[in-house]
């Protein structure tokens, strides 16, 4: 299967419109080495023609504008997306679903959860009634059992329930209920190669990173590198875990959580315009990197590679065999 991150960046993006941090005012004025980012999506293929959009985010327009394969190619009215998944029901990841009315009835894979904060707090579903055939629901299953997208052929795609809140506008904000959140294990049924895409995750768990064992590549949440980022940038004072971000530093961080993770390609992906790691000859990048975890970047395109669970170390295999 092949990946396009069409969105590497959180909420706000990089550089945030009214932000002044010096992240923002760094790569506004040019004096920081760092690469501007459109808000969190990427988009998964398994011929390049039919595609399915993970999250829509405000920024898709230009996302899709800046992405050939996705592009009109026969007929008046024409795209590569054949249906859009949900991870959860935040502006970031669903606003995007506005600037794709014209393409109504548009096919919604999302947990009932989300459809729901969709048709109440945040109602878009109800909004684009208004357009022909508007939001068709494709309800998704969080029992682990595993669903395909109409008009793609060979993905498999498996909601991972992920620990977090749902939005401020949410009726059940304080009440959190299974499906609020979700990642996705997608899996190539023909090369047998999976992903784990997972950029909102507020805690790692053993099972989860059981899971991540098995895969060929895992994209999770970059938000933040520290729990206390916002107030050390100058910029609010919400902890990274009061907004159901698990940061990369520390003991119980992210970086500690993958390091027990040898397998699959490791990807940050949903990275606050606030987070040192987006500052190209940083520290934190440095440390990032040297631990063998990427950094993504929008309009990175690339084939899931299979890895191989017999690493070799030192010249002799996994299973001791030279
Ligand atoms: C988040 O991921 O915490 C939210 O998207 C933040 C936001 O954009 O409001
Ligand atoms: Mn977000
Ligand atoms: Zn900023």
């Amino acid at each position: 299967m092949k990946v396009r991150i069409l969105g590497s960046a959180a909420g706000g993006g990089f550089p945030q419109w009214n932000c002044n941090c010096h992240n923002c005012s760094g790569v506004r004025s040019g004096s920081l080495l760092a690469t501007p980012r459109t808000q969190s999506s990427i988009a998964i293929s398994m011929d390049g023609v039919g595609w399915i959009l993970f999250n829509a985010s405000p920024d898709l327009r230009s996302q899709l504008e800046a992405a050939p394969p996705l592009q009109p190619r026969t007929g008046m009215r024409d795209t590569g997306i054949r249906g859009i998944v949900l991870a959860d029901s935040q502006i970031d990841h669903t606003t995007g679903i506005l600037m794709l009315r014209e393409g109504c009835p548009l096919q919604i894979y999302c947990t009932d959860m989300v459809a729901e904060d969709l048709s109440t707090g945040f109602p878009i579903f109800r909004m684009l009634e208004s357009w022909d055939g508007g939001v068709v629901h494709h309800e998704i299953p969080t029992d682990g059992s595993s669903f395909t997208v109409d008009g793609i052929e060979g993905l498999q795609l498996t909601a991972i329930v992920l620990d977090g809140k749902a939005p401020p506008y949410s009726p059940h904000r304080h009440d959190p209920h299974r499906g609020d959140n979700v990642g996705y294990l997608v899996t190539d049924t023909l090369a047998g190669t999976s992903l784990l895409y997972a950029p909102g995750l507020g805690q790692m768990t053993p099972e989860l990173v059981a899971l991540m064992k098995t895969t060929d590549l895992v994209m999770v949440d970059g938000t933040f590198w520290c729990e206390d980022e916002m107030a050390r940038a100058g910029v609010g004072s919400k902890l990274a875990s009061q907004m159901g971000h698990l940061p990369q530093s520390g003991e119980d961080g992210m970086l500690a959580w993958l390091q027990t993770v040898e397998r699959p390609r490791k990807m940050l992906i949903h990275i606050n315009n606030t987070n040192p790691i987006l500052i190209e000859d940083s520290p934190e990048r440095a440390e990032v990197e040297a631990q063998g975890v990427e950094v993504a970047v929008d309009g990175l395109e690339f084939e899931v590679q299979a890895m191989r669970d017999d690493i070799t170390i030192g010249g002799v295999s996994g299973d001791g065999t030279l």
